[in-house]
């Protein structure tokens, strides 16, 4: 079993490139599939996650070509199947976007229902009501959810809860639907944005993504495309709490500082100095870190993504602090790996009471989910001593190249897969 053994203590201080987002590389991969025409896709970010729903896409016979590990060719005239089964469901919960790309194309598709998740219940009954309202029979049978429609029909839907899959499953159906959809409480965040974006170079006809009200008017056909993915904000924001947590000195690259400005507000109320550039954004941590208040909100409100991240920096910041989860229902997992490792944290239903410590002491901890367990990544490159990390492959899920990219700004990790390497690690740095 693979882990991450890190040896804390030490102040990232350099620079980082950010990669592209994986939240919206798993939308725009399966809405690619939409037109008969191939499609391009660059700055893809390399991780477990990507891969796995390029397989599936693949599985459904959709022609992929890896050009590099960052580029993708894909093209839907191959599609000879219009199920996904529960073997790639089960493995990443975004394959329900085919749901919406292959609707939206063929107005037909059956995916296996996602299981639950680390983190909540996850439901798909928003994603559901939209296929429905667009024309679609969905039925819910045998563990997968299967939509029909002789046609889509456009119409008005408005989302109960804001929902980014929801928001994008919908919005992809609606592409090819007859006539105008609009979408009410629609999710604002930047992959959404993203996603719009990609289907209109390919020819769809969307506007107000980013708002709470979306406008599709369906077009017949989607046509070839190439498009870059934009930076991946949780990734920033992960390095940028690196930098906090460590009182560290890091100016994090490739990055859009607007879809970040909830993070960096809590940066600077917790005494961190930040500076913003076009493309990057400079964090320096050298003084004391500061008590806070934080509430999860979907965008532009504090990201449930950058949750478990805030905490570990506020765990060791002066002061009493709260974290309020309003998104998913069981996102403080990692409250207990972090107590292991020295943190004075009470969680009170959806509420985290945070007293700040002096810092925390390395201990071993298993990764609960993925972004639980880069924050995990984050309390050991702040603590005293030798952390190891079980279960990284949640944390590989969403992050590229993790520990080279730590390195290179002063961390002292490595992925180890044996308890040999473990000493032979821990005899190096000490
Ligand atoms: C996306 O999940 C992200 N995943 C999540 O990131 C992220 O935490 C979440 O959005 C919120 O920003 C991907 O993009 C692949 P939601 P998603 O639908 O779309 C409820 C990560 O770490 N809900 O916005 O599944 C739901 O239970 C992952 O990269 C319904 O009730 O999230 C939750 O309480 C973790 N019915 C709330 O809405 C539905 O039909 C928001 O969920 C759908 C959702």
């Amino acid at each position: 079993m693979e882990q991450y053994v890190i040896k804390g203590g030490l102040p990232l201080v350099g620079e980082v490139e950010i990669g592209g987002a994986k939240n919206a590389a798993l939308a725009i991969l399966a809405a690619a599939i939409m037109t008969d025409e191939t499609v391009t896709i660059d700055n893809l970010p390399n991780v477990r996650d990507t891969n796995v729903l390029l397989d599936a896409i693949a599985g459904i016979g959709a022609k992929v070509d890896r050009v590099d590990s960052h580029t993708v060719k894909i093209n839907g005239s191959y599609i000879d199947c219009l199920c996904v089964d529960y073997e790639s469901m089960k493995k990443i919960r975004a394959s329900y976007y085919l749901l919406g790309a292959l609707l939206g194309k063929y107005k037909q598709a059956e995916v296996a229902l996602p299981g639950g998740c680390n983190i909540g219940s996850r439901p798909m009954d928003l994603h559901i009501k939209g296929f429905k309202a667009l024309g679609a029979k969905v039925e819910i049978k045998g563990g997968a959810v299967s939509a029909k429609a002789e046609h889509l029909e456009g119409t008005h839907i408005y989302l109960d809860k804001v929902s980014v899959g929801a928001t994008i499953n919908i919005l992809m159906a609606a592409a090819m639907a007859d006539g105008k959809t609009t979408i009410e409480n629609a999710a604002k965040e930047p992959h959404v944005v993203d996603v719009a974006n990609f289907l209109n170079s390919m020819g769809a006809n969307i506007r107000g993504a980013g708002t709470d009200v979306i406008r599709i008017t369906g077009v017949e056909k989607l046509h070839k495309a190439e498009y870059s993915i934009i930076p991946d904000q949780i990734e920033a924001g992960t390095f940028m709490f690196a930098a906090a947590a460590t009182h560290g000195d890091v100016l994090v690259k490739n990055v859009i500082p607007k879809h970040l400005e909830a993070t960096t507000a809590k940066l600077l109320e917790a005494g961190c100095r930040i500076e913003e550039f076009d493309d990057a954004v400079h964090v320096v941590a050298q003084g004391s870190l500061e008590n806070t208040q934080v509430t999860t909100l979907p965008y532009p409100g504090f990201p449930t993504d950058m949750q478990p991240q805030m905490a570990v920096v506020l765990g060791i910041a002066h002061g009493t602090s709260t974290v309020t989860e309003s998104i998913f229902e069981n996102r403080f997992k990692y409250v207990d790996e972090l107590t292991r490792m020295g943190a004075d944290i009470k969680v009170e239903s959806n509420i985290a009471i945070i007293n700040g410590v002096q810092q925390y002491t390395g201990a071993r901890v298993s990764a609960p989910d993925l972004r639980a367990g880069a924050a995990l990544v984050i309390a050991g490159l702040a603590a005293e001593g030798i952390t190891v990390i079980d279960d990284i492959h949640f944390i590989e899920r969403g992050y590229e190249e993790f520990p080279a990219k730590l390195r290179e700004i002063g961390a002292q990790i490595e992925k180890v897969a044996t308890e040999k390497e473990i000493q032979k690690f821990t005899l190096k740095v000490s």
